[in-house]
């Protein structure tokens, strides 16, 4: 009869033990980093590849080496006997600097030995990694600023400055329009504030919390508009995008779209849109199937539509469409009273944002402003009053600190010279001295320079690249 042989404790203890230490050499060994390991008379114990690697040495020659014999500039011999760790250190090996930590290990309270690792920077891949980081922020600013432009209704109508009989009405119609889901036309001339008026009504509609979505119909040149507008299937036309794009009503989806100078659309898509209004759906361009939307429709427009459908421009069917609640934003000449509470209003906010001290108007200056006609309505009032904040040497605004136009409107000087040159010089002139005056203003920031110029701190420099002008 054979012997059974018992199973050799000792032995298997030592197997253990032994698949224990290789486990764990094995995982020294795929670090990163250089690690080394002293015992508590400064005699290497324990060292990795990466620090073999590193020295060109065989691990074989360092083991049991006291470690001033096998690494320039160590001190973990002496964090062995001080226990007081050393946690990124600059440690001069081969020629390099190099970042490391020193630690002591401890067993029952007792340094016995202390470990060292080696950060081994590659300073290229960290640089390269940091590039791309820096990319991708700027990019996120980008596209966050262009999504809040996009999709953030910035005003409500406590935003809307002005407590005149006729703002108050159109406010009154607003509100209104804004509990209900029907489509509002808002009519007014260039800068009354059509837009603050849309962008408010959103905001006090059940639709707040979904998108506010704007398109210039005027702006977009026809043959895009469409596929602006529903959006178009992969390969609806050469160069269509492979996986189709959604318009701007689908964007729009349980929200607001907002179409600016509707007047100005093609009779060919005012026969879309009043397609895509009746049916409360929309057709992709290339697409076969219709999708319906959930979208609440404000049109705007400084032309007079009403007339343009008698001349045959506007087809009539879309405007009744469009119209169902009407806000007509009276120009701001015909509401003087307002002007004291819109400039007040405004000087607040643009010194709060200069960081200058609150200016105010003189009562001469008052009056110029109120006398104007205003052709380019608020939009031009409010850069009038940020013009003045920029010119004023004094915490008093004069009439002297306002343009030539509105200084002859307050009957003191005469003539206006005329202007030398063409529009688009006019244009430049007028860009750099708002970029000039308001770098100064925030004592060269550009960031709060761009933000107040309502630009992209790119755009910014690009301008300020293209005017020559310097930081300050
Ligand atoms: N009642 C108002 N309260 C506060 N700001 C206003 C008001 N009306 C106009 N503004 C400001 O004036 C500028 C022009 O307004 P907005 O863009 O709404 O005009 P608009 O009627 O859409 O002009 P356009 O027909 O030229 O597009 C904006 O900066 C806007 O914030
Ligand atoms: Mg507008």
């Amino acid at each position: 009869m054979k012997r059974q042989r018992r199973p050799d404790p000792i032995k298997a203890e030592l197997q253990a033990a032994a698949a224990r230490n290789d486990f764990l050499e094995a995982v020294l060994d795929s670090s990163y980093e250089g690690i080394v390991v002293v015992d508590h008379d400064g005699r290497v114990v324990l060292i990795n590849q990466a620090y073999c690697d590193f020295l060109g040495r065989d691990r074989h020659d360092l083991i049991g080496r006291h470690v001033t014999d096998v690494i320039e500039n160590t001190r973990l011999h002496q964090v062995v006997q001080t226990g007081i760790a050393e946690i990124s250190v600059v440690q001069r090996i081969k020629g390099q600097n190099i970042l490391g930590h020193r630690l002591p290990i401890r067993l029952d309270g007792k340094t016995i030995g202390a470990m060292g690792q080696l950060v081994f920077q590659r300073t290229e891949e960290i640089k390269g990694l940091v590039g791309q980081v820096n990319l991708l922020e700027s990019r996120l600013e980008y596209y966050e600023t262009q999504l809040h432009d996009l999709f953030g209704a910035r005003f409500t109508l406590d935003n809307v400055f002005g407590r005149s009989e006729a703002i108050r009405e159109a406010k009154k119609v607003a509100l209104k329009a804004a509990r209900g889901n029907s489509t509002v036309l808002i009519l007014g001339e260039s800068g009354v504030g059509k837009e603050v008026f849309a962008h408010a009504i959103h905001r006090v509609s059940q639709r707040a919390r979904g998108p506010f979505v704007k398109v210039n119909c005027a702006a977009i040149p026809e043959q895009l508009l469409e596929s602006e507008l529903f959006g178009y299937e992969p390969g609806a036309f050469t160069g269509a995008g492979k996986g189709g794009k959604p318009g701007r009503f689908e964007l729009a989806e349980h929200g607001t779209i907002f179409l600016d100078e509707v007047g100005d659309m093609s009779p060919n898509m005012q026969a879309k849109l009043l397609r895509a209004l009746q049916e409360k759906e929309i057709e992709r361009v290339g697409g076969v199937r219709p999708v319906p939307v959930d979208v609440r429709v404000i049109s705007a427009t400084n032309r007079d539509l009403k007339t343009l459908t008698t001349e045959g421009a506007f087809r009539n069917d879309l405007y009744y469409r469009l119209n169902v609640v009407s806000i007509v934003v009276p120009p701001l000449r015909e509401r003087p009273e307002d002007i004291p509470e819109i400039v007040g209003k405004h000087l607040t906010r643009v010194c709060t944002e200069l960081q200058v001290p609150l200016r105010r108007l003189s009562t001469a200056a008052m009056e110029a402003l109120q006398k104007y006609n205003w052709p380019g309505n608020t939009r031009e009032l409010l850069n009038v009053v940020e013009r003045a904040v920029n010119l004023a040497e004094t915490e008093v605004i004069s009439v002297e600190d306002l343009p030539p136009a509105l200084r002859t409107a307050a009957g003191r000087t005469g003539t206006t010279p005329v202007f030398q040159g063409t529009l688009a010089e006019a244009t430049e002139r007028a860009e750099r001295d708002a970029i000039v005056q308001v770098l100064a203003a925030v004592a060269g920031n550009k960031v709060q320079a761009a933000r107040r110029l309502g630009v992209h701190r790119s755009t910014l420099y690009e301008k300020m690249e293209k005017f020559n002008i310097t930081g300050r």
